[in-house]
């Protein structure tokens, strides 16, 4: 009884224009904008979408959508919440349609990151077209990719993943640097119930946006090039040059979005159908080879 997938994202911003721009000429994502103009919808395949944009006042992101196979898994999983004194808002109608599922409630995990925890896989009804001839994007039971969350309660916030949602572990690695704690920041990747190498990971950063990065997967070296091509033509600021990680084996670069966290775009990222046979590693080196950070901004 545990989560699957992430489902979703939720992000506020200021200028829905540029969000539109960014999601349709450089990720490939069709972007709608609801009647009222408030609120930016990306799509990336037969979901109705996987980024909901609404304007704000700040730039941030606000909350993942983690999903559950079924109603059983769901109600399970947030009575195991429940039972652990957290506090939870139920979604109302109205929000439930929105989000095109079937029920979904509302906590924070213990460092106050904002989850929505959902069940229901409602389709589109007609083909995803990217804008920019992105053939398609990774996704399906695996969710659309991953988050990577801020935490200051390192401890807690992965028991929590995994003790109250079902995550396991994937992979950990601490991260050093001069000037930094002697043992280093932790950073753990989590899996959910799919195959996918973390569908959550819990870094010993701060994130003034709220969010350290979320994960987008294409199919092709040649689709990520093309991505890379679109971002440094959009004067996008790249914050990794193209890598491949360690762990996941996902070759990647890594860019800023108007909201100020950056999308990590890749392929090839590792599956693991039967999670019951694998051992979770420990990273000594984040990355086979690239990867180069630019932290200027
Ligand atoms: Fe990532």
């Amino acid at each position: 009884m545990a989560v699957r997938s992430l489902a979703y994202i939720r992000v506020q911003s200021r200028d829905l224009s540029a969000w539109s721009r960014f999601a349709e000429t450089v990720v490939g994502a069709a972007a709608t904008m609801d009647d009222d103009g408030k609120r930016l919808l990306l799509r990336i395949d037969a979901r109705p979408w996987r980024f909901r944009i609404e304007l704000a006042d700040t730039d941030r992101y606000l909350c993942a959508g983690l999903e559950c196979a079924g109603e059983a898994d769901y109600l399970a999983v947030l009575d195991r919440v429940r039972n652990a004194g957290v506090t939870i808002t139920d979604g109302d109608p109205v929000g439930t349609r929105e989000r095109h599922v079937q029920a979904f409630a509302s906590f924070n995990d213990p460092a106050g990151n904002a989850i929505e925890l959902c069940w229901g896989n409602t389709i589109a009804g007609t083909p995803f077209v990217s804008p920019i001839g992105v053939p398609s994007f990774v996704t399906g039971e695996m969710g659309f990719g991953h988050v990577v969350l801020p935490t200051d309660k390192y401890i807690e916030t992965r028991a929590f993943y995994k003790d109250l949602l079902g995550f396991g572990d994937s992979d950990e690695m601490r991260v050093y640097f001069p000037g930094g704690p002697e043992k280093g920041l932790g950073m753990s990747f989590m899996h959910a119930a799919g195959p996918r190498h973390h569908a959550v990971a819990v870094g010993e950063f701060p994130a003034p946006s709220g969010l350290i990065h979320t994960m987008v997967e294409v199919p092709s070296v040649d689709d990520v090039g093309l991505a890379y091509d679109r971002a440094l033509a959009a004067g996008v600021h790249i914050s990794s040059t193209i890598g491949r990680h360690t762990n996941d084996k996902m070759l990647s670069f890594y860019m800023r979005t108007p909201s100020g966290f950056d999308i990590e775009y890749g392929c090839d990222g590792q599956q693991f159908p039967d999670w019951s046979v694998v051992t979770p590693t420990f990273t000594i080196k984040e990355d086979l080879w690239g990867h180069k950070w630019d932290f200027s901004q």
